[in-house]
């Protein structure tokens, strides 16, 4: 009591010594504008007033975490965007530090107290397109926050930009600079990254923090490729034998921990989409229930022979398209996921159909030979015709996704319904063309910019003479490791700066472009598990954050790339800071000194 009420003495003593700096959340607002009468200091405590909550406590729980992380953190942005600044040619120059400079408010404003919340309807859904726009407004001779939403969705969007804006006075004190006005909305419903937890497990604390990272740079879904042939990690009551193909017994996904984790995405206004990918990339789990339903599993997967392969990795499997007892046991382990994972949507797969693995299989081979005239694509078409009724059949309001092989690879369907969702991962900006111009609505995933696995750590199959150019320089992979793509067939790294600026409508037209539902960066985890998941994704992740929150142009419609490292810097640190492991981008010294470390003299450069 006694302490609250010496507050302001102190702030006012503090205020002067403070380098208050116009900080620059992540992602960044639509429309974000300061005047500069200074900053404000706040109350001890700053309590959360609404009138209407959901019955969980969402606001008051996103309030709660948001405000206990402002008080423990007590964070301090490094320089934030800065003018270029003016540097001497001789060694005597002063250093480029520091940015913004306290701006000390004229006249004794009211500590902030509140924070006022009011959500048109509390009711509103987590599920795709609903509503997250909000604005933020403090004033000067205002003790609140004032933070407007239509739904809780956009309300927690408003928390996380709000404890990106108070910061330390660094002297034991927190303040706002204001006064800010923010009116706030993404550019495109869909944002997300993708975990693969088929290949290697990522355990479910590892999963909390990557929601965590999503939570402050504003997406909202988790795509979740559970399974691939490989293991198989996910408690199925129907089928418990499955969890024979797990990687060990402690290398399970129960049925609480999938709920936990839907359960932590959604009060951090996260979905959760789940993937089965199906018919390929299956093999283990199903192989336990029914042999019958998988083929090729045992098969030598070949590439060294590549007329004959049957997988594009090690292990091979994939879904016995032709036999019918395949049918009975997907429905069982969907309809099983589908009660468990609210989310609409749901990602059934249906990338890389290897033909070859299917000559192990009798029912297609018999198939095959009772009419000549049947192909591939016809095998394909079997699976749309016969699968995708029982995936739809789950609810009225299912949404199916499917990557968009079986539309455009070699072994596609001839008729894919045009309200499944198309991911997108080949050929860039010429497959989106295709997608969109054939009507289907589509997320980028484009390989060449968003896949966070390509180039680190070359190919992960073994016994590969490649690597030895000391004994086996190969005249048909010259260049193979140095100068070449080393063994990652999606080599180079993606850079934060080659995510941002992809501009993924290029070239399309307005009724194209509308067929985009947002984008998502997948981390395949073949060389990936809970040591490096975060380090893969963040913070590059967040530059797609920025590019589907707010884009990565500014209003004169250029590039805002420059601008984005500053932004991009603090945030790697604010995200370290939460816990997340997140990779160095820059020695610290860049990081300090903005534009220090810049490749050109001209801000225009990128453009
Ligand atoms: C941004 O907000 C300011 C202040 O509310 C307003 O004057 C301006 O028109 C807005 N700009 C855009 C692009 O919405
Ligand atoms: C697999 O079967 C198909 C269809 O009979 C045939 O065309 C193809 O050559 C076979 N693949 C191999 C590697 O034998
Ligand atoms: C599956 O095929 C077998 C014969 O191969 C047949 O007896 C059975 O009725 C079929 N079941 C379904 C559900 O179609
Ligand atoms: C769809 O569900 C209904 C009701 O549960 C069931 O009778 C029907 O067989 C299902 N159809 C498919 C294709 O799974
Ligand atoms: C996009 O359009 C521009 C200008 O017409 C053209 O130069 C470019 O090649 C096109 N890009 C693609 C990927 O089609
Ligand atoms: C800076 O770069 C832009 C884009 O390349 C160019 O148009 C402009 O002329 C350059 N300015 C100077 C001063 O070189």
């Amino acid at each position: 009591m006694l302490l609250s009420h010496l507050w302001p003495v102190c702030l006012t003593l503090i205020v002067a010594r403070v380098t208050a700096v116009q900080v620059n959340p992540l992602p960044a607002p639509r429309n974000i504008s300061w005047a500069s009468s200074g900053s404000k200091n706040l109350a001890g405590f700053v309590t959360l007033r609404t009138a209407q909550d959901t019955p969980d406590f969402l606001l008051a729980n996103a309030w709660d975490r948001a405000w206990k992380t402002i008080v423990a953190l007590q964070w301090v942005p490094a320089a934030t965007e800065a003018p270029f600044p003016s540097f001497q040619p001789f060694p005597t120059a002063t250093a480029a530090a520091s940015s913004g400079v306290a701006r000390r408010a004229k006249r004794a404003l009211p500590s902030l107290q509140f924070v006022d919340v009011s959500v048109s309807d509390v009711t509103a859904d987590l599920q795709h397109g609903v509503d997250e726009s909000y604005t933020l407004e403090v004033t000067d001779d205002s003790n609140t926050v004032i933070i407007q939403a239509p739904t809780v969705w956009g309300a927690l969007h408003a928390f996380t930009t709000l404890q990106q804006l108070i910061i330390s006075d660094g002297q034991g004190g927190l303040i706002l600079e204001q006064p800010v006005k923010i009116q706030d909305a993404p550019l495109y419903p869909y944002r997300g990254i993708m975990i693969d937890t088929g290949r290697n497990f990522i355990s479910v604390p590892k999963i909390y923090e990557q929601l965590d990272a999503m939570a402050l740079s504003k997406l909202n879904v988790l795509h979740w490729h559970l399974d691939d042939t490989q293991s198989w990690p996910v408690q199925i009551d129907a089928y418990p034998e499955m969890v024979r193909d797990a990687y060990s017994s402690r290398e399970v996904f129960s049925h609480a921990d999938l709920r936990n984790v839907v359960a932590y995405a959604r009060a951090r206004g996260i979905r959760v989409i789940p993937e089965i990918d199906m018919p390929s990339h299956s093999a283990a789990g199903w192989k336990q229930v029914d042999p019958d339903m998988v083929t090729c599993v045992d098969s030598w997967w070949s590439n060294d022979d590549w007329a004959l392969h049957t997988a594009v990795e090690p292990p091979p499997g994939q879904m016995d398209i032709i036999y019918n007892g395949t049918y009975t046991v997907v429905r069982d382990v969907y309809n099983e996921l589908s009660d468990i994972f609210p989310d609409h949507w749901f990602h059934v797969g249906a990338d890389e159909i290897q033909p070859n693995c299917f000559n192990f299989s009798r029912y297609v081979t018999e198939w095959f030979a009772e009419d000549p005239a049947r192909t591939y694509n016809d095998l394909a078409q079997y699976w749309v015709d016969h699968a995708v009724p029982i995936f739809q059949n789950y609810s009225t309001s299912r949404r199916l996704v499917m990557w968009e092989d079986i539309v455009l690879s070699t072994e596609h369907a001839h008729d894919v319904p045009k309200n499944i969702v198309m991911q997108n991962w080949n050929n860039g900006l010429e497959y989106i063309d295709k997608l969109t111009a054939q009507g289907y609505d589509v997320i980028v995933s484009s390989a060449d910019f968003m896949y966070l696995d390509c180039g680190i750590g070359g190919g992960f199959v073994t016994n590969d003479p490649r690597y030895d150019v000391m004994s086996n320089p190969d005249p048909s992979t010259p260049n193979f490791n140095y100068g070449g793509a080393g063994g990652s067939w999606c080599a180079p790294y993606k850079t934060w700066q080659r995510i941002y600026d992809y501009d993924f409508t290029q070239n399309l037209t307005e009724a194209q472009a509308q067929h985009i539902v947002g984008a998502a960066a997948p981390l395949w985890s073949e060389q990936v598990d809970d040591v490096t998941v975060s380090s893969h994704f963040w913070p590059r992740a967040a530059a797609l954050a920025e590019l589907v929150w707010s884009g990565n142009r500014d209003e004169q419609g250029h590039k805002r790339t420059t601008l984005m490292t500053q932004r991009i810097l603090n945030f790697r640190e604010y995200l370290v800071a939460n816990g997340v492991q997140a990779t160095a981008l820059v020695p610290k010294y860049c990081l300090q000194h903005p534009h220090a470390c810049d490749f050109y003299r001209n801000q225009s450069a990128v453009q």
